[in-house]
């Protein structure tokens, strides 16, 4: 039985991403070893072309590593079968975009429901979805579609729909990168304002220092490897 306050919620050992192209394999991850806890808060940071991004995708599950090792909660995700992969990312995995990915045709209530329609929710999930919306300030817009909201609303938006099966990691990969500064300070005391320190870990590509400053933990990542700062 794991105690998860000190057995890692997050560990990745060791693990290297190439992708294929036509031109043969492009190295990105060499060789990626950090361990996290719940409750951690961590901000990934480094140079554009670093694999930030590329990192987050495997960690997410998005994208399978060239080698080593991904565990989540104890479970390495990539032995389970399509089906169960599926269902674990869908309901351990949390994700913010930079571009907040929303479907434009959806309301903003809908969009947040998105996740459980998949793999329902229960019953009580529109009460979640309504009860998210009013943390991030939008309870007022529930009934608007994406293209009538400004860009830090967009993002509050897609915050909420992330947290809305209470993901044991939740993945933000330049959350507040498209967006002014006093839009980007707000989503970023949001997603502080939502991580709860004893269950949940958050995970934060950034290039503002200013950001990263906030993190319990930075990771730095360089030449496809990463160092804790
Ligand atoms: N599907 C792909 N096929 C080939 N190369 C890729 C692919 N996706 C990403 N890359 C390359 O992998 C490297 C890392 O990309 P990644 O998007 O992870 O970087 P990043 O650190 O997130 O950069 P940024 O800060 O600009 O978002 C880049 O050189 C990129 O060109
Ligand atoms: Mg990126």
């Amino acid at each position: 039985m794991m105690n998860p306050r000190t057995d890692p919620r997050l560990e990745v050992l060791d693990l290297a991403k190439s992708y294929i192209t036509d031109g043969g394999p492009v190295p990105v991850l060499t060789g990626v070893t950090f361990s996290l806890a719940a409750g951690d808060s961590v901000a990934v940071v480094g140079p554009s072309g670093c694999g930030k991004s590329t990192l987050l995708q495997v960690i997410g599950t998005l994208d399978e590593p060239t080698r080593g090792k991904v565990r989540i909660e104890g479970q390495d995700p990539f032995e389970l079968g399509e089906a169960d992969l599926a269902r674990f990312r869908n309901e351990k995995i949390g994700f913010v975009f930079q571009d907040h990915h929303l479907l434009p045709q959806y309301t903003l209530l809908e969009n947040v429901l998105l996740p459980t329609l998949a793999f329902p929710g229960g019953p009580s999930a529109e009460g979640r979805a309504r009860e998210l919306l009013r943390r991030v300030g939008l309870s007022h817009r529930l009934d608007h579609r994406p293209a009538q909201l400004s860009g830090g609303e967009r993002q509050r938006t897609a915050i909420a729909r992330a947290l809305i099966h209470r993901p044991a990691i939740l993945l933000c990969d330049e959350p507040t990168g498209n967006l002014d500064e006093a839009s980007a300070a707000s989503v970023a005391d949001l997603l502080f304002e939502l991580h709860d320190p004893g269950e949940s870990l958050l995970v934060v590509v950034t290039h503002s220092m200013e950001l990263a400053g906030r993190f319990d933990r930075r990771l730095q990542m360089r030449g496809g490897t990463c160092i804790e700062l």
